[in-house]
């Protein structure tokens, strides 16, 4: 069992909410090691189809843990970085979809964990920044190469270097979110959009995934090529027979679950 975190599967869609509200959920070793065992369970549980990741209470994630930082030398903050990037790229790479559903504070490490996911949707309530330089460190959870890539070299290098907070709207305006949702419906928005990818063809959505995640870093022709190999994964499966044969006799697809 967790201490730091709470898992549930209900029809197909695993919640994993962080559960140290009266840190803000910082994200110290323990929930990191918590958090890289439940991804890697998940991974290969053919039972989760989509994942939603939240936090309790009024932060998704508040960042690194402070206070544990504080004590650790150099070596120990290198290590608890690893530990962070080994999480990120978990979520990053699995081959299953991963939706933040982010409630309220998602700081430091909690933007950067919202960013490794593959969908931010974000309550009205949420905040997202990256305050790191007024600590006197920089992002190390991935977060100056994610945010470059999801908001662009400029606006990275704005919120990074001022450290500026910015709400729910302006994340949506800049590309750091999806969607923005009521506070009050924002997990049955997040499950919403977890139920409609879960009902697609679920190799086609891993397929879809890896293509979208390595091509993104190579050059034009060379993930032109990547997709042409992923997309003959995903032709060479049951689920394209079926896909396709139930669209000819018009009727739902059946698809298998991995
Ligand atoms: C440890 C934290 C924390 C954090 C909040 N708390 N954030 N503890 N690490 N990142 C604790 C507070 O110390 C306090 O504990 C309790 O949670 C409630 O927080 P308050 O500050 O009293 O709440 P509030 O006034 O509502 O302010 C909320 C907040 C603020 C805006 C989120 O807590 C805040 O600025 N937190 C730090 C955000 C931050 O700088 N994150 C980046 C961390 S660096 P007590 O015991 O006093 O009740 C990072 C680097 C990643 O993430 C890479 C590392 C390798």
């Amino acid at each position: 069992m967790y201490e730091n975190i709470k898992f549930e599967v209900n029809e197909g869609i695993g919640t994993v909410t962080i559960n140290r509200p009266k840190a803000m959920n910082a994200l110290n070793m323990d929930v990191l090691t918590e958090l890289y065992d439940v991804f890697t369970k998940i991974e290969s549980d053919d039972e989760v189809k989509a994942v939603i990741l939240t936090g309790e209470g009024k932060a998704f994630v508040a960042g690194a843990d402070i206070a544990q930082m504080h004590k650790l030398n150099p070596i120990g903050g290198r290590q608890m970085m690893m530990l962070g990037h080994k999480v990120m790229n978990l979520i990053e790479n699995i081959e299953k979809p991963v939706i933040a559903a982010v409630n309220g504070f998602a700081l430091g490490g909690g933007c950067e964990l919202a960013m490794a996911c593959d969908i931010r949707i974000a309550s009205e309530k949420a905040k997202f920044g990256q305050p790191e330089v007024g600590l006197g460190i920089i992002p190390g959870f991935g977060g100056t190469q994610r945010l470059a890539r999801l908001v662009g070299k400029g606006m990275a290098k704005y919120l990074i270097m001022t450290a500026e907070m910015i709400g729910a709207d302006e994340a949506y305006r800049i590309g750091l979110c999806e969607k923005v949702a009521a506070p009050e419906e924002l997990l049955s928005v997040a499950e919403k959009v977890a139920r409609t990818i879960a009902s697609k063809a679920p190799i086609a959505i891993a397929t879809a995934k890896t293509a979208i995640n390595n091509g993104f870093d190579m050059d034009m022709k060379s993930a032109s090529k990547f997709e042409i190999e992923t997309f003959t994964a995903a032709f060479s499966s049951e689920d394209k027979t079926e896909g396709m044969g139930a669209f000819l006799e018009k009727r739902a697809p059946e698809f298998k679950n991995r």
